[in-house]
């Protein structure tokens, strides 16, 4: 079993899961109108911030890039993140978050 099919049965992560959720969701509501720039380090596949975009309505100013190692994560975030990954919105990097430049053209420089 690995760490992430622990979130189906553990109370506890799936308790944090939520905690992060909300603390996105704080951030993406304290957020002034625009585009919002997010990069997600060593994502996962994403549940925490796809979960909470499905959700809240500032997904459509996000702008992300999600960077993840593990390539079965990967693929399913970007299964999860399609349509957002189709309108360019979100890019899903299978990539080493330790190299400066997987950060290249992300969000940060390309909407400052
Ligand atoms: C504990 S998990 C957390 C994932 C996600 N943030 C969550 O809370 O569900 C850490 C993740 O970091 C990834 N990871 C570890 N080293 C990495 C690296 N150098 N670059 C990108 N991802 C990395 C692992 O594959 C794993 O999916």
């Amino acid at each position: 079993m690995e760490w992430h099919d622990l979130y189906n049965t553990q109370p506890k992560l799936q308790q944090r899961l939520q905690i992060v959720r909300e603390y996105i969701s704080y951030s993406l509501n304290a957020s002034p109108p625009g585009k919002i720039r997010i990069v997600s380090v060593c994502a996962g596949d994403g549940r925490d911030l796809l979960g909470t975009l499905a959700h809240h309505p500032r997904a459509k100013d996000v702008q992300a890039r999600l960077i993840e190692l593990n390539p079965h994560l990967v693929e399913r975030g970007r299964a999860t993140a399609l349509i957002w990954v189709r309108h360019q919105q979100i890019e899903y990097l299978h990539a080493d978050a330790t190299i400066s430049s997987n950060y290249v053209g992300g969000p940060e420089s390309r909407y400052c």
